[in-house]
């Protein structure tokens, strides 16, 4: 069994409520790439391989902490693989997300007898500034009349990080690309969201699909986690 990066942090939070799921977060800061690659053990994919020292260090604290899931989950020290759109490949009976941004890389699976989808995101909240830059892009017109009482870097950070985690869950179960104008924040409250499908992705997920989300703020760091139980999965309709 491959050994716990050193750097890697508590390893349940800060997902303590979603049932089946293993989370392992890392401060990707406080250990050298060398040392990153080292503990990997394996050479990286050929797009990665020649990419500038910051993506190969995303990439290999994303692929440890999607190891220590998978760990955790069935005892086997698996990495998972790329696809040719850069989706992760994950194991035989498991599904999975990875994110790396703001210091942090984190990776989230599940058995995929309990999860059809997974997609998890960390960025850094925005400033003020950058709200207001990238409000018109993230917001529908709705969005931002029903979250108007909010704190405007709150809901900007969070619906962009939901968006990127539903994206990651859904994209690899429809095959359909979609941007943050085909979804919509309908709630947010808590650490709880709900998002609305604006159109249709697949005859298994129809405009007006309502999917669940959570978020969690610490030290200036959102993450979000989208889940796609499989009770309440659709059919596979990927192509
Ligand atoms: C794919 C995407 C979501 C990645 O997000 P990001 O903020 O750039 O980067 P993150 O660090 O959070 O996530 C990167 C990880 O996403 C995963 N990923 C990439 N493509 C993916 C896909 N199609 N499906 C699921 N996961 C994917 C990978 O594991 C990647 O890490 P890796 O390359 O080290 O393996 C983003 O680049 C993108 O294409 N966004 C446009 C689509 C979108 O967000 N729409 C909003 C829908 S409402």
């Amino acid at each position: 069994m491959a050994p716990e990066p050193p750097c890697l942090l508590e390893p349940r939070w800060p997902w303590e409520c979603a049932p089946g799921l293993a989370v392992a977060v890392m401060d990707v800061r406080r250990q050298p790439l060398s040392e990153m690659l080292a503990a990997l053990g394996e050479a990286l994919p050929e797009r990665v391989a020649g990419a500038a020292a910051k993506r190969r260090t995303d990439y290999a604290a994303g692929r440890l902490c999607a190891r220590q899931t998978l760990v955790r989950l069935t005892g086997v020290a698996a990495v998972p693989g790329m696809e040719t759109d850069g989706r992760p490949v994950w194991p035989a009976g498991l599904c999975g997300s990875i994110s790396h941004g703001a210091g942090r890389a984190v990776a989230v699976a599940a058995l995929a007898a309990r999860y059809s989808g997974l997609g998890v995101d960390v960025e850094e909240v925005f400033s003020p500034a950058r709200a207001r830059e990238l409000e018109d892009l993230i917001l529908t017109a709705d969005e931002r009349r029903r979250l108007a009482d909010r704190e405007p870097t709150l809901v900007a950070t969070a619906a962009f990080s939901l968006k990127e985690s539903l994206f990651k869950a859904l994209n690899p179960l429809t095959g359909a690309q979609f941007f943050h104008e085909d979804a919509e924040l309908t709630c947010l409250a808590d650490g709880c969201a709900q998002l609305r499908l604006l159109r249709a992705l697949s005859p298994s997920w129809p405009a007006g699909a309502v999917v669940p989300g959570r978020y969690r703020i610490s030290e200036n760091r959102l993450f979000s986690l989208i889940t796609i139980p499989r009770a309440d999965a659709r059919t596979d309709d990927r192509p």
